[in-house]
């Protein structure tokens, strides 16, 4: 097959041919028909991640395909399934597992992270019975490749975590693909929402996906909300904007990190305390969470192919993913192997 490959962190990624991947016995083979461009996938190529270990690497974490081949294990999957997987694959037995938080299960296997990953043809994928997400016909390859990582983690983070609810002001800082999924989201559920971001073009596709305000980062989201925001993300993973999330909250109010910190940051813990803040910490969605918001998403109450504003081949990652060190084109990027 062939497959975006880098040997070193930061070293230039390759398109080049591989063998094509197995399914592990309790796993399935899928063909990629859509991956999606995450700021996660940079942070592995700098060497942030510590669940990559090994070279030759393929990354991409966020797809959706059609499942080419089962393990001898595997009871609930045939091929011709069209599917997306939450990018954290669970074991399914762990302690998590069982408590049902497969988000954060202790076996978890991560493809893009801890093995070869979706900027190829095809890709394993481990405990397809825990994880495989059935694609309903109405959901396009497009679409649902958020579901596997951006998508669901803004869903979780907004709906799960933070507790949004109707009404509520919602502060989300940083409008790429993991803020503006929560824009959308929040939005849907009839909070009231604030974006934040350094680049116009965010904010303008903020303001598409339902933000009620759209500002420069550095605003004062307390007086833009008429006293603080209820529920505040962090959907970049910096120091400043993770203490603006935190300083903008109103009395109890929540705020969810979602952006990777690959530095641990210095904050307003001062703040914590006297507003009994709530800091919250969000990885993933379950496969268990995913039929909820599919429903969302089939009725046309969450339109994740509207944040999808470019496609890329495979030919194009390696170019893509150098670039994400500069800002970058708003909205999502899709590659299609
Ligand atoms: N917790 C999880 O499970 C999970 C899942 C997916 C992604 N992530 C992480 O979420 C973060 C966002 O990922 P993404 O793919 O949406 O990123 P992205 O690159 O698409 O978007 C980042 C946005 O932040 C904006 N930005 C940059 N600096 C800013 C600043 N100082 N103030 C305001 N805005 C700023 C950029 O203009 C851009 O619009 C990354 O750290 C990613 O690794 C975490
Ligand atoms: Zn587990
Ligand atoms: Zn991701």
């Amino acid at each position: 097959m062939r497959a975006v490959v880098y040997e070193a962190f930061r070293a230039p990624p390759a398109v080049t041919t591989v063998d094509d991947p197995a399914p592990p016995a309790h796993g399935a083979v899928v063909r990629v028909e859509a991956s999606g461009l995450c700021r996660s996938d940079w942070h592995g190529w700098m060497g942030h991640d510590p669940d990559i270990r090994a070279f030759p690497h393929v990354p991409g974490h966020e797809l959706a395909g059609v499942v080419e081949a089962v393990g001898a294990d595997v009871r609930g999957w045939r091929p011709g399934a069209r599917v997306t997987v939450p990018f954290v694959c669970a074991c399914g037995a762990c302690e998590q597992c069982a408590a049902g938080h497969e988000q954060i299960c202790d076996r978890q296997r991560q493809p893009g992270f801890t093995h070869w990953g979706s900027f190829a043809e095809l890709v394993a994928l481990d405990w397809a019975d825990v994880n495989l997400v059935a694609l309903p016909d109405a959901v396009d390859s497009a679409a649902a490749a958020g579901l596997g990582c951006r998508f669901a983690t803004a869903y979780r983070a907004v709906v799960q975590v933070g507790r949004a609810q109707p009404g509520e002001w919602v502060a989300v800082h940083g409008c790429g693909g993991v803020g503006l999924s929560a824009v959308m989201i929040a939005a849907a559920l009839g909070a009231r929402v604030a974006a934040l971001d350094v680049a116009d073009g965010a904010l303008e596709a903020a303001r598409r996906a339902g933000a009620e305000v759209a500002v420069r980062a550095g605003a004062d989201v307390r007086e833009l909300t008429g006293g603080g925001a209820h529920v505040s993300l962090d959907a970049i993973g910096a120091e400043a904007a993770c203490a603006a999330s935190i300083r903008g909250l109103r009395k109890r109010g929540r705020h969810v990190q979602v952006g990777l910190l690959p530095e641990p940051p210095r904050l307003p813990m001062d703040l914590v305390i006297a507003r009994e803040l709530e800091l919250l910490g969000s990885h993933g969605m379950a496969a268990r969470a995913y039929p909820e918001l599919l429903a969302l998403v089939e009725a046309g109450r969450l339109r994740p192919g509207d944040l999808v504003t470019r496609e890329i081949a495979l030919d194009d990652v390696p170019a893509a993913l150098a670039a994400m060190g500069e800002a970058g084109p708003p909205g999502v990027t899709i590659v299609r192997p």
